[in-house]
């Protein structure tokens, strides 16, 4: 008897060790603002059907034997991209999804057209990754809002050769205010940054939110609820 409560009393110091063991892998993780140091020079990422039920927190590496340098290149971010389109702008991504060489390197880039006029690139989030971004060309009306309650709007008139950081998970957006086109390049912390651009997310969800909700959290009447889940919500 004796003995069994032994072995349980070490059992029980075991387990709240590993409880306390993954707790803090857990909290020292979050101190992070960005993806995970990779484990090696490189992982290639490739497309593998993994057998069910197996995923990976990333992309699975070509063996690094057969990598080869296209593997880290891209081309074409200088061509204008046309910018007809419901917001006037269009964002070419260069993440781990066309340049596969990016994977757990933890960086990525995009570049951003704006139509003149009021081209925008709208009130959008990146859940995995602060964004500095680099105005080629024209001119832009940049900001971010800091969390509740203070909801304070950072913002300023972007011309050529500025710079502009966008905090990890902080709402911004940019507005091209002049009547040329204008051109950015956004580096971003995380080779998979992920996009939500809030209005497609609060009205054009599938399946739309109860009309109930978002009537009462906006303080807007059902009806312009109504008109605005019947929207065509354009995402870049
Ligand atoms: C740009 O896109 C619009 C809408 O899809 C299209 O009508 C137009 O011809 C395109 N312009 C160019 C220069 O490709
Ligand atoms: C791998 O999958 C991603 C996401 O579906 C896709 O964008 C990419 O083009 C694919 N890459 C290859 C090499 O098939």
């Amino acid at each position: 008897m004796m003995v069994m409560m032994t072995i349980r009393r070490s059992l029980n110091f075991q387990v709240a060790a590993a409880a306390m063991a993954i707790f803090m892998a857990l909290v020292s993780n979050l101190a992070y603002a960005a993806d995970p140091n990779q484990l090696q020079d490189f992982c290639v990422a490739i497309n593998y059907s993994a057998p069910a039920a197996v995923f990976v927190n990333g992309k699975f590496c070509k063996d690094p034997k057969v990598a080869k340098p296209e593997d880290f290149f891209f081309s074409g971010l200088l061509t204008p991209r046309n910018t007809s389109n419901p917001v006037g702008s269009t964002v070419t991504p260069v993440n781990v999804d066309q340049l596969p060489g990016l994977n757990t390197l933890g960086i990525s880039l995009a570049r951003i057209d704006f139509a003149p006029y009021g081209g925008l690139n709208p009130p959008h989030t990146h859940p995995r990754a602060t964004e500095v971004l680099l105005v080629l060309e024209g001119a832009l009306y940049v900001g971010f809002v800091t969390s509740n309650p203070d909801n304070r709007l950072f913002s300023k008139i972007l011309r050529a050769g500025d710079v502009f950081v966008f905090p990890m998970g902080l709402i911004h957006f940019q507005l091209n205010v002049e009547k040329s086109r204008a051109v950015a390049i956004a580096a971003l912390s995380s080779q998979n940054p992920g996009v939500i651009t809030i209005a497609n997310a609060v009205f054009g969800s599938n399946p739309r939110i109860d009309p109930r909700v978002l009537s009462r959290a906006f303080q807007l009447d059902k009806k312009v609820v109504d008109y605005l889940q019947t929207r065509f919500w354009y995402s870049n």
